[in-house]
């Protein structure tokens, strides 16, 4: 049986309210050893570490996304910091910029993103960072810190960007999308990114890999990811499970 780690879930979403916990019970015994839950905002961060505080298997990220910066509270970093004493919040994420829909505030998103890019430093967590439709701001944003310790995650970007974002030192890690027919582009990208900067997610309750794409996605489906992983780098399965698991745990290093 392979194990693996999803470093990126999001177990909050109103798609797992019918069968969150019979769902992640069975997944941790089908080989998800470790899942982190994403925060994206004051609740869905809360609902993070009430997660992890409920499954010892569940680890939380708490943070606000680009997508939700409206309506942040003026404590919230405060509120940040506290969730993150949590022996189990692992990571400030997810945090970015995200230009997609019309009607952004890219100035608040960036004061945001970049806030917690210093709380991240303050109390020496890695960030995952979530960038769409950004790549300029985002890494001009990553560039003036020097080094990041953190994992750019969902990567969608060229595998020119690719190589920018390990420069960083940071790790990337893809979703399903890898698994697509139109994935040309992130094949290229997962071409130049090393084994060991590699992680697994799923983004779940989105981008379930083929075959179940459009489907409500968790964290068993990462196996169709790591297949694919496995073919295109020429490897076996077992040591795309065993390699990611180590890198993530490596860059979580509260996990365990
Ligand atoms: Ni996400």
């Amino acid at each position: 049986m392979l194990e693996y780690i999803d470093s990126h879930a999001h177990y909050d979403a109103e798609q797992f309210d019918p069968d969150r916990d019979e769902l992640l019970n069975r997944i941790h015994k089908g080989g998800v050893c470790y899942i982190v839950n994403m925060g994206c905002n004051m609740e869905r961060s809360r609902l993070s570490v009430e997660y992890a505080d409920k499954y010892p298997f569940v680890y939380a990220a708490v943070g606000v996304h680009p997508e939700d910066v409206d309506g942040t509270p003026d404590d919230y970093l405060d509120r940040l910091r506290k969730w993150a004493e949590n022996p189990k919040t692992v990571a400030i994420g997810e945090i970015g910029l995200d230009y997609h829909y019309e009607g952004y505030n890219a100035d608040l998103q960036k004061r945001i993103f970049e806030e917690q890019l210093d709380l991240a430093e303050e109390l020496h967590l890695p960030v995952v960072i979530h960038s769409r439709d950004a790549t300029e701001d985002t890494m001009n944003i990553l560039r003036k810190r020097g080094k990041i310790n953190g994992v750019m995650h969902c990567f969608s970007g060229s595998a020119e960007t690719a190589k920018q974002v390990l420069a960083l030192g940071m790790n990337i890690s893809f979703t399903g999308v890898l698994t697509f027919k139109n994935a040309r582009k992130a094949l290229e990208a997962l071409n130049v990114v090393p084994l060991d900067r590699l992680m697994l997610e799923t983004d779940c309750p989105y981008m379930a890999p083929e075959p179940n794409r459009g489907k409500r996605c968790d964290s068993s489906m990462i196996v169709n990811i790591i297949d694919k992983i496995a073919e295109e780098k020429g490897v076996a399965p077992e040591l795309v499970a065993k390699q990611t698991t180590e890198n993530t745990i490596k860059l979580f290093c509260k996990i365990k």
